[in-house]
């Protein structure tokens, strides 16, 4: 006869199985919808992309000055399909101070936010870093793979390292307080292809 503890045991490990792969499966479907790798489009709303609060829509009161950025995917307002298909479509959000932003990048913000394309144009790493720069005294994105930074309050102009071009930038919009995508991204997504 089974012992009862063993019997217990079985029985909550073939839960878990079971539940990650539910998971698993959510997740991959959630991937294979239309639309899921299409660049972000306007009206589109930005949700949280890191593991815990995965899918959590990003209102502007979540994001504190100076704090590091945080990372996001554009969710379809309509379909609410989320855009993960692709991480092309990984996006940085970050509250800057509108009175240190140049004019373009205020005018592509939304309440002092800004948001970028989070794939570096130097060899395609996500960028990652939110640290004090090597030329300055203001904190910059930093790609760590080779140390390219990006001045965020200057479009993510490039300050430091091997990146040819800045990252491509997403307009903004506020919309009930949640941030939404005002036009597509200005700038090319990601590093040059070669040919
Ligand atoms: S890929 Fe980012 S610095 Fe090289």
């Amino acid at each position: 006869m089974k012992c009862p503890r063993q019997t217990r045991r079985s029985l909550l490990l073939t839960t878990l199985a079971t539940g990650a792969f539910l998971a698993g499966r959510f997740a991959a479907a959630q991937e294979d919808q239309p639309g899921s790798d299409e660049r972000p489009q306007k009206g589109d709303l930005l949700v949280l992309s890191e593991a815990e609060h995965e899918g959590k829509i990003i209102k502007a009161g979540d994001l504190k000055l100076g704090e590091p950025p945080l990372h996001a995917w554009p969710k379809d307002s309509k379909t609410s399909v989320i855009r993960k298909g692709s991480r092309l479509n990984e996006i940085l959000v970050l509250r800057l101070d509108p009175g240190e932003m140049d004019e373009e990048t205020r005018s592509r913000s939304a309440d002092g936010i800004v948001a970028y394309s989070a794939i570096c144009t130097h060899t395609g790493c996500s960028v990652t870093g939110w640290l004090k720069s090597e030329t300055g005294d203001k904190d910059v994105l930093k790609c760590f793979c080779h140390n390219s930074e990006f001045n965020p309050r200057e479009g993510a102009q490039v300050v430091f390292g091997p990146a040819p071009r800045r990252l491509a930038a997403l307009p903004l919009a506020l919309a009930d307080g949640s941030l939404t995508i005002a036009a597509r991204f200005v700038g090319k997504v990601g590093a040059q292809q070669p040919g």
